[in-house]
Parts: structure tokens; C-alpha cells; sequence
């Protein structure tokens, strides 16, 4: 079709035939699954194929998982007890490799989950920043840990060490940057990785193979393709997983710690729903509440965990927030996403438009109007976003993480309405409060602290800068991730302690004047 500039495409499917195994791309000659994208490449409505991927099975995850624990070999591998310099050198050749697949990730990205230009781009280059600022975290990590402390006549060196096999699971909406704010930390603290790429952005991993086969040692990292069901299962069955690093829905979280057979043993690092709320008091500016609502609901369709997924206004300005802010959500324009000005696009996932219809027409016979005039239009591969006002409790779209194109709006007359809601509440990610009145928000942002972990105060919830803690209370979270939290959530810490005492400490003056230890060593790396 002559609208989609030539640069961006499909020229011809990109076929995945081969998986990270063992240090090697192996062949796959198995059974295959097309990846369609659900943006039309012709005049006549039709998804794009894209390519294929390896359809693996409980063979290859037994085989990717003893590789992996072979890389780790019971902590003797060459990886785990490698010294930090060297693996902040595989890091660094690996991002310097990726940096150049950026042109083919970007366009993959927006065809594979229908993410505009500017923020596929914008999600490579916080990738490539993040394992930037994790390696130079880590060498601060490195050097604070680098001296003996003495305390009741012991002397211990303090560091932190790698737990083990890592499998780690990303989600479809920021199918690098998420997934890589998990495996890149895991890694650099000395822990093999398994990794199968998200059931939507898959192909976009496959300019980044060489680069991970070419960057680590044999068997610490792997990369594997099906579905969860076929592989992950197997993989958390055969007990050779100490890690589970999920971001995506409880439900396959739950069902995957439930099939390890020594859960004591298994560690988690998960990132699941939220419902973010918004809070709109009477005496907020409405410019601004309304423009941080429509990026927070709306951005990438709303499918974001972070996205504001329900509003509550202050029945005071109820009438006029939702005026002005069902004509602002008229007004955004939808189109494929390398179209500029574009902020709606394609939806990933088939069965979305009709899950958001269904959730439009369970608020609609109870009680609820669509009150933006293009809410709920569909395209063969959208639903334009459909403003619900007045939601209830009765409603599907109260309780369930929409993940897409539909805001609910919900009044309330006393602020412990929606703080009671939120106690009530299964998740507890972040919340949105618009106001100015300090006596007002100042007891409000006691409460809002606890009851969830991030409170932005007129301004819309979002994961970034990566440098800020993200994680959440109740079943949002387990763990807490950023850049310098990630590495403590894959790490443990471990010692070497020795009585001070002369034949002691010649022999740790001598394991430091040595260097032949990886561990015992006080080098700073600048
Ligand atoms: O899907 C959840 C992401 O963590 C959201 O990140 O707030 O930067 O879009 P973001």
C-alpha cells in the first residue's frame, strides 16, 4: 500500500528458524506458528504476515534448562565466578552490538504491537540507556562492596552473588524495554538466563540473537519461542529454575510458582496488574488534570500497567471534567503508527475490540453512557477509546484491568469514598491526585503512601525514570525493580568472614596481594 513509507515495509516474512542454546543458534526444524501483524499492508483490510517462530516444546525447555544450570554449575560456572570487570565487558560488547539493530527493532515494534514511531524509538533508547545505568550501577554496587569491615573481632568482606537460573517472561506492551529491565540485571549479577519473548513483539528479539550469542558464555543466556503453556511449564516443573521474573498477569504468575516443585527455593520478581486511579478534587486545575488523564488512560491505547484505569471526579466538576474531557478524547487521532500525529493505533491482540465491547456493553445496561461521541466505533483492528460515565461498583469495568481503549468515570462526594475504595481494592500500583489545597492533599498523601507506592501529584502514573523504585502493593508486585533495586532483587548477599587474628589475616593479605581470587579483591572499576 503506497501510504506506508517504504522504509517501513514488509518486504519479506523474517522467518525465526533458529534458538539460543548452549552458546549456539540452533536449527529448528520442528513445528512453526506465523506471526501476524493486525495492521493492513493493502487496500483492502487484511493482517500482514510477518513471519514465523519455532513452536518449541518440553524437549528444547529440558534442554534450555540444563544448559542453563550447566552455565551455572552449582555456583562453580565460569560466569557466576567471573570477575565483575569481565562481565561488565560482555555487557558492554552486547549493548554495542544492539545499538546497531535499532532501525530493524523500531519498525518491528510498530508492526508487531502497533506502537508509534516516536515511542518504539523512544522504547529502544531507554533500553539501551537502562543497561547503560546498570552497568555503571553496578560498578558503584562493585566498589562499595570492595573492603573488609572489622566488627567483634571479624573481619568480612560483603558482596553480592547470583542465585541461580532465571527464567524470565516480558510483556507484549513494552516487549524490549520490560523484558530487558529484568534479564539485563539478572545477568550482570552473574545468573544464567532463560528467556521466551512475549506472545506479541517476538520477532523483534531476533536482530538481537547474534549480539547475545556472541556476548556471554555458553548456556547464560537462552532464548526460546512457543507458548507459555508448552515451554515455561516444563521448565518451572523440572525444579532447575531459582528465579521467576514475570511481568505480565497474576494468573500465569500463580500458575507457574505452583508447578516448582521446592517453592522455598524459588525467588520471584514479578510486575502484574494495577488499577491506577485518578483523583480529581474540586479545586484542581482542569487544563492540566484533564491533559494528564488523556496521556494516562490513553497512551498506547491503554496498554500500559501503569495507565490510569479509573477516574474519580469530585461531583462538584464532574460535569465539566467530563465534557471537556470526552471532546479531548474525541480529538485524538488514530492511524498506523508511523503516521504523524498519530496517538491511537492498531490494537495487538484480535480479541480486544470485541473484550472492550463487552466491557461497554455490561456498564451500558447498567446504567453507564458512552459519553464521547466516537466512543466504541470499531475498525477491523481498533475501537476507538469510549469515555463510561457514571461507572459502578456492578460493573465489569470497575473491577477488571482493561488494558485498552475504554475510561471509566466514577463521581464521589468524600474523599474516603475512593481511599476506600482503593484499601478495598486487589492491586495497589500507583494513583494519580489532582489538587492544590496543601491542607487537603497533605493528609491525602499520607494515606495515598500506603495504600499504594507511588503517588503522583498532578501528574499521571508511569513507570520512569528507571532511577525511582517500581514495584507495588497487594497483588501488583512482589519485589521492587529499578536500576539499582534490580540488582539486589537478582542477587543475594554473601560473605567471607574470618577471625582477626595473625595467621588470618596473612592469608586475606595475601588472597587480596594475589589477586587470585575473583571475590576476595578490593579493585575499583571506574
Ligand atoms: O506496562 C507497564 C509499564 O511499566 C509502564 O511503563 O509507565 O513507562 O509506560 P510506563
Amino acid at each position: 500500500m503506497n501510504t506506508i513509507p517504504q522504509e517501513f515495509q514488509i518486504t519479506k516474512p523474517l522467518i525465526q528458524d533458529t534458538y539460543l542454546v548452549d552458546g549456539e543458534l540452533k536449527k529448528w526444524t520442528g513445528k512453526t506458528t506465523e506471526v501476524y501483524s493486525t495492521i493492513s499492508s493493502t487496500e483492502n483490510y487484511a493482517p500482514t504476515l510477518l513471519g514465523s517462530i519455532p513452536f518449541m516444546g518440553e524437549t528444547e525447555a529440558i534442554e534450555v534448562a540444563e544448559s542453563a544450570q550447566k552455565a551455572f554449575n552449582n555456583g562453580q560456572g565460569l560466569w557466576p565466578t567471573m570477575k565483575v570487570v569481565d562481565r561488565i565487558k560482555c555487557m558492554e560488547h552486547f549493548v554495542t552490538q544492539m545499538k546497531t539493530t535499532r532501525t530493524e527493532v523500531v519498525k518491528l515494534l510498530m508492526w508487531e504491537i502497533g506502537k508509534t514511531l516516536g515511542d518504539s524509538e523512544k522504547e529502544f533508547d531507554r533500553t539501551v540507556e537502562y543497561i547503560n545505568d546498570t552497568i555503571e550501577s553496578y560498578k558503584e554496587l562493585n566498589s562499595r562492596s570492595a573492603h573488609f569491615s572489622k566488627v567483634q573481632g571479624i573481619n568480612a568482606m560483603v558482596r553480592r552473588g547470583p542465585l541461580g537460573v532465571v527464567l524470565c517472561l516480558g510483556p507484549y506492551n513494552y516487549p524490549l524495554n520490560e523484558t530487558f529491565t529484568l534479564l539485563i540485571p539478572a545477568l550482570i549479577m552473574g545468573n544464567p538466563v532463560i528467556f521466551k519473548p512475549a506472545k506479541h513483539g517476538v520477532l523483534l528479539i531476533s536482530p538481537l540473537l547474534e549480539a547475545f550469542k556472541s556476548s556471554f558464555p555458553k548456556g547464560v543466556i537462552s532464548i526460546v519461542y512457543g507458548r507459555g503453556r508448552e515451554i515455561a511449564s516444563p521448565i518451572m516443573r523440572s525444579g532447575m529454575v531459582d528465579i521467576l521474573a514475570l511481568i505480565g498477569n497474576s494468573k500465569s504468575a500463580i500458575a507457574l510458582q505452583d508447578q516448582h516443585p521446592n517453592k522455598n527455593r524459588l525467588r520471584l520478581v514479578l510486575g502484574l496488574e494495577a488499577k491506577n486511579p485518578a483523583i480529581i478534587l474540586p479545586d484542581a486545575d482542569l487544563d492540566l488534570a484533564i491533559q494528564e488523564c488523556i496521556a494516562g488512560s490513553l497512551s498506547f491505547n491503554g496498554q500500559r500497567c501503569t495507565a490510569l484505569k479509573i477516574i474519580y471526579v469530585h461531583e462538584n466538576i464532574a460535569a465539566e471534567f467530563n465534557k471537556r474531557f470526552a471532546e479531548k478524547v474525541d480529538a485524538l487521532v488514530f492511524g498506523n503508527p508511523w503516521e504523524k500525529g498519530v496517538s491511537l493505533t492498531p490494537l495487538p491482540e484480535t480479541e480486544k475490540p470485541a473484550y472492550i465491547q463487552e466491557l461497554i456493553d455490561d456498564a451500558t445496561s447498567k446504567g453507564a453512557k458512552v459519553i464521547n461521541a466516537k466512543g466504541g466505533e470499531h475498525s477491523e483492528n481498533f475501537i476507538f477509546p469510549a469515555v463510561l460515565f457514571p461507572i459502578n461498583k456492578e460493573m465489569r469495568v470497575y473491577h477488571e484491568e482493561q488494558f485498552g481503549p475504554v475510561v471509566p468515570i466514577i463521581t464521589f462526594k468524600d474523599i474516603q469514598e475512593p481511599l476506600n475504595d482503593m484499601a478495598e481494592s486487589n492491586y495497589g500500583q500507583q494513583v494519580s491526585l489532582f489538587g492544590k489545597n496543601i491542607k487537603t492533599i497533605a493528609p491525602l498523601i499520607d494515606t495515598l503512601v500506603n495504600l499504594v507506592c507511588r503517588v503522583n501529584l498532578n501528574s499521571s502514573c508511569q513507570r520512569g525514570p528507571d532511577v525511582f523504585p517500581f514495584t507495588g502493593r497487594k497483588d501488583s508486585a512482589f519485589g521492587t525493580l529499578s536500576i539499582e533495586d534490580a540488582l539486589r532483587s537478582f542477587s543475594i548477599r554473601t560473605f567471607v568472614a574470618s577471625k582477626d587474628n595473625a595467621y588470618n589475616n596473612e592469608i586475606l593479605q595475601e588472597l587480596l596481594n594475589s589477586k587470585e581470587s575473583n571475590f576476595i579483591n578490593t579493585d575499583y572499576i571506574l
